[in-house]
């Protein structure tokens, strides 16, 4: 770890708190091979005065994201597995700075030429857009957050699971955590390829008035204050999937919350 970073005991703590995270998306079974990618927005504890930026590998974006402008990023590394991550975190993440006009970004947490440089996540797209979401809103999530979360997943196999609203329904009426914890819920986003800038477009989209979005047959993105908040969403949400899934494979019709429950539920959350 670079000087900088090992006098910063707040940025210590986030790099703790996502190797702890990549490894719970590991044990779910999440994060098969590279599956998953985290960002967190650090600009609010890391500002470094670098007099001197050639000493960084720098690295031109498709789009820019002016809302970004001059922001730190710890970003996972793309390739890198999240097993390896929770061991050894800034072996397989990185830190970077977006530029001026916010058309690329440095990494300050490497040296060029240095034999072990790897590049953020081939997500970046999706999360940097993201983030500028974020910042246009003015809401203070600072992670963004993609897994495989595979029960999520194999509900969007069912066509009857790719239309939102029956999607919302089954997932709030299997919990009541969902209806709280996830009130504005899951907006669905069919399938495109995933790295591009068509994915990450819809994605926003998705994001707009919902907690998490579902990529049709590939995975989950959500946003949250901290780490280990974002992995709850997501948590909270396979919980529900499963719940269905044991009641079908038991042969169950799950009775479901009735209306007014629902309701009662949703003023509760409300609260939190
Ligand atoms: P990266 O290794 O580039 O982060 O990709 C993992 C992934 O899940 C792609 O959708
Ligand atoms: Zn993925």
């Amino acid at each position: 770890m670079k000087d900088f970073m090992r006098s910063n005991k707040e940025l210590k703590n986030i790099i703790r708190e996502t190797a702890e995270i990549a490894g719970y998306l590991w044990q779910r079974g999440w994060a098969e091979r590279n599956a998953s990618n985290i960002s967190v927005n650090i600009a609010d504890i890391f500002q470094e005065e670098i007099s001197d930026y050639s000493a960084f590998p720098f690295h031109t974006l498709p789009l820019s994201y002016p809302k970004l402008s001059g922001k730190y990023f710890l970003v996972t590394g793309t390739g890198k597995r999240m097993r390896d991550l929770a061991r050894k975190p800034m072996k397989n993440s990185l830190i970077l700075q977006l530029n001026g006009d916010a058309s690329g970004y440095w990494i300050i947490s490497q040296n060029i030429g240095d034999a072990e440089n790897f590049l953020p996540t081939s997500e970046l797209p999706t999360h940097l857009g993201i983030h500028q979401m974020i910042a246009e809103r003015g809401s203070n999530e600072k992670v963004v957050m993609h897994t495989h979360a595979h029960e999520l997943v194999t509900l969007t196999h069912a066509k009857e699971f790719c239309d939102q609203e029956n999607l919302n329904k089954v997932l709030w009426s299997m919990h009541p955590e969902t209806v709280i914890f996830v009130p504005k819920g899951v907006g669905f986003v069919p399938y495109l390829l995933p790295g591009s800038n068509e994915i990450a477009a819809e994605t926003l989209k998705a994001l707009q008035n919902h907690d998490v979005a579902l990529w049709e047959k590939h995975g989950v993105f959500a946003i949250g204050r901290s780490v280990a908040e974002t992995f709850d969403v997501i948590d909270i949400l396979a919980k529900s999937a499963n719940i269905f899934f044991m009641c079908r494979s038991a042969n169950i019709l799950p009775d479901s919350f009735s209306e007014a429950q629902l309701a009662e539920l949703r003023k509760l959350a409300e609260n939190f």
